[in-house]
């Protein structure tokens, strides 16, 4: 297993992480290049290495398949998980074959590692039945109260921190 920062140069595997990470096969969008369009989902991604972006890829035998990344959104357009300007929202999609495995665990670990460095805290957002939740948990995220909300699939979603 390898874990990287993430470059400019990734852009097009964010895409395709983000087609992971918001269940877009799910919701019969058939390739990453439609995110573009949709709205608050292509801001995740849109024009990825801008400042204060961080991120990290990684895969195994030096097949990238997973990315967890952040960004800074503003109140004039946030992101799902939005708190307020200062505190980065995480996004986290590894491809199908590449779940289960621990890589996910590893790319958590390895972006909250460089993301204390920076910011006092780093928010997400979740699904409430998505066993991810867990994995969050774990690395002590907690929900922000009053946070949840329906999503566009039709289930509820929660908006979690965690504070370095
Ligand atoms: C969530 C995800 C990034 C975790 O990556 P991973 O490589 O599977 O992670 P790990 O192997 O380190 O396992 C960590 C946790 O991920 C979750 N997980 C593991 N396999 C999974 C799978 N096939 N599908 C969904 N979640 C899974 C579990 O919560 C697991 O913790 P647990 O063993 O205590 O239940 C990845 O499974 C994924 O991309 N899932 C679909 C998209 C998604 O849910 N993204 C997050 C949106 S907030």
């Amino acid at each position: 297993m390898f874990v990287r920062p993430a470059e400019p140069a990734d852009e097009k595997l964010l895409w395709a992480m983000l087609y992971e990470a918001s269940y877009s096969r799910e919701q019969g969008r058939h390739s990453p290049d439609e995110l573009r369009d949709v709205p608050h989902l292509g801001h995740y991604v849109e024009g990825w290495g801008a400042a204060g972006d961080l991120g990290v890829v990684g895969g195994f035998d030096g097949v990238p398949l997973g990315a967890a990344w952040l960004r800074l959104f503003d109140p004039v357009d946030p992101a799902y998980g939005y708190i307020d300007a200062d505190t980065p929202e995480l996004a986290i999609g590894v491809a199908p074959e590449g779940r289960g495995t621990g890589l996910g665990t590893a790319l958590m670990t390895a972006l909250l590692d460089a993301a204390r460095d920076t910011y006092d805290a780093v928010s997400l957002s979740v699904r409430l039945e998505n066993p991810a939740l867990r994995l969050y948990e774990r690395l002590g995220f907690v929900e922000v109260e009053g946070s949840r909300k329906a999503n566009p699939a039709g289930s509820v979603s929660v908006t979690m921190v965690l504070r370095f």
